[in-house]
């Protein structure tokens, strides 16, 4: 992304390989020409050696599941709700798991910012821990019992995203993807992503900067990396977790904060006009934090700008980041 706020009535194209205000953008060290290290079982390996086996099974068919962690100056941020959604996804496809990964991703984590200097105070970082089934030899879609599956734990610096993208806000893409929400995988967090980078690359095609899926029947569910919020009047609304949504950390932490806040909490079944009608929309997730939408296909939220809960939720969620012992 340039560092010029694209124009909301443009029809802006995004360029490869730009920083990712979704997803966080990445840190003053480009991640991919870092070097630096990787954790796997126990291990702290230099991040380019080839560590998996051709036949593991997150590789092979996305048999595997996996969390997103933010970390700041070395304080990780809400690690007992991604060890348990780690738990609850890894249980979804009988995939065993210890019941004290918390501690063992606090080791992990810990181990892998200090080897490669991301433990500085302020400095802000994207962890990702992925559990994979592991190797099997077989190409049954059926896993045997004995497998020893791999946790992996790799960290990236990211920087906050730019006061003029904050001030131009984010534009989403409706996908032509659908979400099931009577599919028991719809919230898991599995590393089977196929229909999230389609998604994404249709996004890109259309200009937007992030793609929002549907349910079946056309209610509002979520985008490709993060919850959706939307604001009208005093209301704070979000999609039920029944619309086959993550539930998400910061989703959760923002249904307590808008109490605090004097916005009263709804969840519930929304529908593409309830986002177009909405005072503002905004995006949520554990690293990027709260994002404004201000724009949806070729309309307009709100009045096109980022709003002041919008920006009030994003400044007490950083602030809430930055002071989390
Ligand atoms: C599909 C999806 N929805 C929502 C979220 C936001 O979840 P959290 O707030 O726990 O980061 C994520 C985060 O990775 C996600 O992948």
């Amino acid at each position: 992304m340039s560092g010029d706020p694209r124009p909301v009535s443009g029809n802006p194209r995004p360029v490869d390989g730009e920083p990712d205000l979704v997803d966080g953008e990445p840190g003053p060290v480009g991640a991919d020409s870092r070097g630096g290290h990787v954790w796997i079982d126990g291990r702290l390996v230099e991040a380019e050696t080839p560590l998996l086996s051709a036949y593991d099974r997150a590789f092979q068919v996305g048999d595997g599941v996996f969390e997103t962690i933010r970390v700041v100056g070395g304080r990780i941020l809400e690690l007992p709700l991604h060890a348990e959604r780690l738990r609850a996804s890894a249980a979804a496809l009988e995939i065993p798991l210890s019941p004290d990964v918390g501690s063992t991703l606090r080791d992990a984590i810990g181990g892998l910012l200090a080897a490669d200097g991301l433990d500085a105070p302020g400095l802000q970082v994207s962890v990702r821990a992925t559990l994979s089934r592991g190797p099997v030899r077989s190409r049954n879609l059926l896993p045997p019992a004995d497998v020893r599956s791999v946790l992996v734990v790799q960290a990236w610096p990211v920087t906050p995203p730019a006061p003029e993208l904050l001030a131009r806000g984010l534009h989403l893409a409706i996908s032509a993807v659908r979400r099931d929400p009577s599919s028991p995988l719809a919230a898991v967090k599995t590393t089977s992503r196929a229909e999230f980078v389609f998604a994404r690359l249709e996004a890109r095609r259309r200009g937007a900067d992030d793609a929002l899926f549907l349910t079946l029947d056309g209610h509002l569910a979520e985008a490709t990396s993060a919850s959706l919020f939307l604001v009208a009047g005093d209301v704070l609304a979000t999609p039920a977790l029944e619309c086959g949504v993550l539930a998400g950390t910061t989703r959760q932490w923002l249904l307590r904060w808008a109490g605090a806040a004097g916005l009263a909490a709804r969840e519930g079944w929304l529908t593409p006009d309830d986002l177009y009608r909405a005072d503002e929309a905004f995006l949520a997730s554990s690293v990027a934090g709260v994002l404004p939408v201000t724009r949806v296909d070729d309309r307009l939220i709100g009045a096109g700008r980022p709003g002041p809960w919008t920006m009030r939720a994003r400044a007490d969620r950083e602030a809430y980041a930055q002071r989390e012992e």
